[in-house]
């Protein structure tokens, strides 16, 4: 939960306001941002890593209210794709404090971040290298750079959220020697700058041993980038993927305790080197947007089924879903709820929160324990649903995708609204 967040009463309260009363407002379902919350965990970074550069990473979640929160608590931000850009270009934000990532940008987006001003672009293959060159050459500018390694680690989170292993699609290997070979390329290319390396291992992660692992061989690089060529990088990126607390059973990651531990690494492993320290940048998402949301939807019908062995599973169907947090079907994520409306003596039944599409894995919260009276119209609330949620929904079923309103200081605000279905029509051509 959002550090607002409490009960009075049975009722949820974010930000200084009844959720039940927000609700009745903007309809469910509905994600609610904790703004102090969000600008409270972001600011957590930066002072923790008050040597470095934090960037907030976009694709946990980007709108042009969350672009602006983010440049006044003074971190800088990391797109990955055009419409994220746009975003962020739109909502003020100084260009020279934006990474730009991405696997398989085109050459109109490297044309654009270039012509924008980009601090850096993250490269991440001889294809792109390619691209970049002959953008920064027809238009006659500089692009700095970050070259995105494969630090050949296995982080232990799910396999399609894990990028440092060798067999994905991100990055140039270090074992096989791509890695080096693109710094020598990119060194050679005269439009092109080359600011340091960067690592992701993934994301969701609690064991700092990956970090480490992963810090320790790209300094390696480092250290013969800087015998066999010369060339000292000024600065190294470690990525993001540290991991929230989705339930009581995790521990979320503490900012203090991550930037104690890796500039202890980084450190060590300099000194052992015998290089100078780079500077540091890391690249939160869900750990600074996650906690700060929750998402609102109303029950519309209960049903219990009968298990084998007797107990009984009270499936509690939502007016929401699959489209607005595809997380537990995709990646089996583990998600809790509260009724948010009203207190209940009723005894605990175990619940699964399912929501309203044509598919039997549409589940947003698979074992929960409700109160037994949980009934059509009470308000359910699952938190941690900041990053990736709304993000990642879709229109499937031609579902409207919800608003999100951030609360705070009792006054709430529409950040984004909620789709209508003259923006589903407004693609649809018609058969003409
Ligand atoms: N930096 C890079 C290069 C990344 O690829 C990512 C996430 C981040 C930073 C931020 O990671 P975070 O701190 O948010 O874990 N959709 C998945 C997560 C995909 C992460 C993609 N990259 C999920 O819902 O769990």
């Amino acid at each position: 939960w959002s550090q607002t967040a409490h009960k009075v009463a049975g009722e949820l309260h974010v930000g200084g306001l009844a959720v039940p009363e927000l609700v009745a407002n903007v309809n469910t379902p509905a994600y609610v941002l904790d703004e102090a919350d969000f600008r409270a965990r972001a600011r957590a970074f930066r002072d923790a890593f008050a040597e470095y550069d934090v960037f907030y990473a976009g694709k946990a979640f980007l709108c042009t209210a969350v672009a602006r929160w983010v440049q006044e608590e003074g971190l800088s931000l990391d797109v990955c794709s055009d419409g994220e850009l746009t975003v962020a270009l739109r909502a003020g934000f100084d260009p020279a404090r934006i990474g730009y990532h991405g696997n398989n940008k085109s050459q109109i987006e490297l044309r654009r971040a270039v012509a924008e001003g980009v601090g850096r672009i993250i490269v991440d293959s001889f294809d792109e290298i390619a691209r970049l060159e002959s953008v920064t050459a027809e238009s006659g500018t500089t692009a700095r750079v970050m070259i995105r390694v494969t630090a050949g680690v296995e982080a232990h989170t799910h396999e399609y959220i894990a990028t440092a292993h060798e067999d994905q699609k991100f990055g140039f290997s270090i074992t096989s020697g791509d890695a080096f070979e693109a710094v020598r390329r990119v060194q050679a290319a005269p439009g092109i700058e080359l600011l340091g390396l960067h690592s992701h291992i993934g994301s969701q992660i609690f064991d700092s041993s990956g970090f480490e692992v992963a810090a320790r061989r790209v300094l390696a690089l480092q250290a013969r980038v800087s015998e066999e060529l010369g060339v000292t990088l000024p600065e190294m990126d470690l990525g993001g993927g540290f991991g929230i607390a989705y339930t009581t059973q995790d521990d979320p990651s503490d900012p203090a305790q991550l930037a104690t531990e890796m500039s202890k690494i980084v450190e060590h492993e300099c000194r052992a080197l015998g290089i100078p320290e780079p500077r540091l940048s890391i690249e939160p998402g869900r750990a600074i947007v996650g906690p700060a949301m929750c998402t609102v939807y109303t029950v519309g019908t209960v049903k219990r089924v009968e298990l084998d062995g007797g107990a009984v599973r009270t499936y509690v169907s939502v007016d929401g879903g699959m489209s607005d947090n595809i997380r537990t079907a995709l990646y089996d994520a583990d998600y809790s709820c509260t009724i948010a409306s009203r207190a209940s003596d009723a005894p605990p039944v175990l619940a699964r929160v399912v929501g309203k599409h044509c598919e039997a894995g549409d589940v947003v919260v698979k074992d929960e324990f409700l109160p037994g009276d949980i009934r059509p119209g009470d308000l359910v609330a699952v938190p941690g649903t900041g990053a990736y949620c709304r993000s990642m929904a879709s229109n499937y079923n031609h579902a409207l995708r919800p608003p999100v309103v951030a609360v705070r200081d009792g006054v709430a605000r529409v950040v984004v609204r909620r789709e209508t279905v003259d923006d589903l029509l407004a693609t649809d051509m018609g058969d003409q």
